[in-house]
């Protein structure tokens, strides 16, 4: 699982240019599906029709997003050097330092006004990105071109690093479940979104079009376990974690004590979830149409939507086993 991870992680894809990263996921599921394709917003879908039961399953929805953070060219000044904005949930703080790579593999480095040796906290108004031009015209790269942040994938024992875990870890998860899932008595809809850091707007329209009784998100969240970090109980390392909240949703209680029943009867290692900012793409499933109970399993990572987040490998496999023994049994 780990180099699946590390393939994922690899694809550039921020919101708005998935096609590359949709493309290597579609390749992963052929074989364990019934059925591929790719709504109008560029969200995939994959299905897989119930095995096993007498037709007393679900519609399920699995989501999880295949976009990651970014920022785009606004504009190319007569040295070269790019202004940009950000795509996406953005930390200007670590900018500073960190590179980013645009589809034709052109690199930048960002840089700030004024002194090097200032102490000035970084606002993407004082910032500009280098990408090695010497003019204007010499520029491989344009207004209205993307790029994502880049550092080399690294592990140290079952902790991983990348800059995307935000939430190729999620599709990772996702594949694998397909994987591992024997029979089924529901009819899965793995989506693997569009857009979800610039406002989970491809789960609202993938939501809109399936139609799923039940949804159920995967992503990364925040985690408590750092030095001087808020309080927040959940740490790396102890189990994926089942979302009782976050800033737009409140989980459906049968769908909490669902996916919790399905790790206590497993013996799966979980941590209970409430976070105070952010979203992911359930909430968004949630309200459409006349409403869905919406869930979602969480990976623990720390420095989400920094270019370098940590989590750890067994509780993405821990999740793996969460979702197959869930999706294995009735929905209650
Ligand atoms: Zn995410
Ligand atoms: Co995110």
């Amino acid at each position: 699982m780990r180099a699946l991870i590390e393939e994922l992680c690899s694809v550039f894809g921020p919101s708005g240019d998935e096609a590359l990263i949709r493309e290597l996921i579609g390749q992963h599921l052929t074989e364990l599906v019934d059925e591929i394709r790719t709504d109008r917003l560029g969200n995939l879908i994959a299905v897989r029709r119930p095995t096993a039961g007498n037709g007393d399953g679900k519609r399920i929805m699995l989501a999880a997003h295949m976009d990651e953070i970014g920022v785009m060219v606004t504009h190319v000044d007569a040295q070269g050097f790019c202004r940009f904005t950000t795509i996406g949930g953005v930390s200007t703080n670590t900018l500073i330092g960190s590179r980013v790579q645009f589809a034709n593999g052109v690199e930048g480095a960002f840089g700030m006004e004024g002194s090097p040796l200032s102490r000035e906290r970084p606002t993407p108004q004082k910032l500009f990105l280098d990408v090695g031009a010497k003019s204007k015209e010499d520029a491989a790269v344009q207004i209205g071109d993307t790029a994502v942040f880049r550092s080399s994938f690294g592990a140290v024992g079952d902790r991983l690093f990348a800059a995307n875990l935000d939430d190729r870890i999620g599709c990772a998860i996702l594949i694998q479940t397909l994987r591992e899932l024997e029979s089924s008595p529901h009819e899965i809809l793995a989506v693997f979104t569009v857009q979800e850091e610039v406002g989970t707007r491809g789960a609202a329209t993938a939501g809109y079009g399936l139609e799923p009784e039940v949804v159920v998100a995967i992503d990364v969240t925040a985690t408590g376990d750092f030095p001087e970090a808020t309080p927040m109980e959940v740490a790396l390392g102890k189990g994926p974690a089942i979302k009782i909240m976050d800033r737009r949703m409140i989980v459906h209680p049968k769908v909490r004590g669902w996916l919790e029943n399905a790790a206590k009867a497993n013996d799966i290692p979980y941590q209970l979830e409430v976070l105070e900012f952010g979203t992911t793409d359930a909430s968004a499933v949630q309200i459409s149409r006349a409403g869905v109970p919406a869930g979602t399993v969480s990976i623990p990572c720390r420095y989400i939507h920094t270019p370098s987040q940590v989590a750890d490998l067994n509780d993405a496999r821990q999740a793996v086993s969460l979702l197959a023994h869930a999706l294995g049994g009735e929905f209650a």
